[in-house]
């Protein structure tokens, strides 16, 4: 596994795998890689000629109090997880190779980045569009590999392909979770024992709801109480959204007729940690 840092040397490794006529496969991450990382780079891998995967910890997607300075970086051990896994190339920028002095152009979907985690984290939406399109322009990756965990961001980056006419195929793949179903976040390293104990209460309340479903409960404020009043539980959990959006869309539903996404963001402690859940009748046993 070869690592570059610069714009130029990228754009020179992957000329010599185009003109080969290879299918390039990319997995944009921020690095502190997890399982669900590696799984991605896994299906990339099983799908494509060239894996690349890119490290950048991109700041114009937190906020002005949110974790950019403490989010956890080691390139060492990313890249020693990613060469275990067949990665071809790593592509680990400095910011100011991303963003030089001068640098004012990004790229905003509007109505998806609105609600959800787009209305709690006010411009992160756009910074993440703006890395995305800029990482595809230098890529130009086939397809590329988005985890369903971050589902409003999945969404953002389908529309924001389609209406730029990316020629990339986004391919979502599912949530990897730890055996107690706590879906795997890098931010979960920042959870003390204890509270690692209590975010488990995040997918128990999401599974709470799918249960009512499952009973045929269609009504989204009733499942929205259920994943609520399951959250309060637990005095280390504190809610801060819990929605029912129409799983294509993310238009608020007032029932789940259609496929659903249950979307949640809670604090653990300090830390801020997101999950869902899609139901649609094929999830009916
Ligand atoms: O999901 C992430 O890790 C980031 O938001 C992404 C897509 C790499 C953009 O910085």
């Amino acid at each position: 596994m070869e690592i570059v840092v610069t714009k130029s040397e990228l754009r020179e490794r992957l000329a010599a795998a185009r003109r080969a006529g290879q299918r390039v496969g990319f997995v944009p991450t921020m690095g502190a890689f997890h399982a669900g990382h590696l799984e991605l780079m896994r299906r990339a891998r099983r799908e494509c000629d060239v894996v690349v995967v890119s490290v950048f910890v991109n700041p114009i997607q937190f906020g002005a109090h949110e974790d950019f300075d403490r989010y956890p970086r080691d390139l060492e051990a990313d890249a020693a997880a990613a060469r275990s896994v067949g990665v071809d190339l790593l592509f680990a920028p400095a910011t100011a190779e991303i963003y030089p002095p001068g640098f004012q152009t990004y790229v905003e979907v509007t109505d998806l980045s609105r609600g959800l985690c787009g209305d709690r984290r006010p411009g992160h939406f756009r910074g993440v569009a703006t890395i995305v399109a800029k990482l595809f322009h230098l890529v130009q990756p086939d397809r590329a590999y988005f985890g369903e965990k971050d589902y409003q961001q999945l969404r953002v980056i389908e529309r924001m392909v389609a209406d730029l006419d990316l020629p990339v195929t986004i391919v979502p793949c599912p949530i990897v979770r730890d055996a107690d179903g706590l879906a795997l976040s890098s931010r979960n390293r920042y959870l003390s024992p204890e509270e690692r104990r209590a975010a488990t209460l995040l997918y128990r309340s999401l599974c709470a709801a799918r249960e009512r479903y499952r009973a045929g409960e269609r009504d989204a404020a009733t499942l929205a109480a259920v994943v609520r009043q399951t959250l309060a539980t637990d005095p280390r959990v504190r809610e801060e959204y819990v929605e029912v959006r129409d799983a294509l869309t993310l238009a608020p539903v007032a029932r789940a007729g259609r496929p659903v996404v249950v979307a949640l963001a809670a604090y653990v402690g300090s830390t801020r940690l997101i999950d869902n859940l899609v139901l649609a009748p094929e999830s009916e046993p």
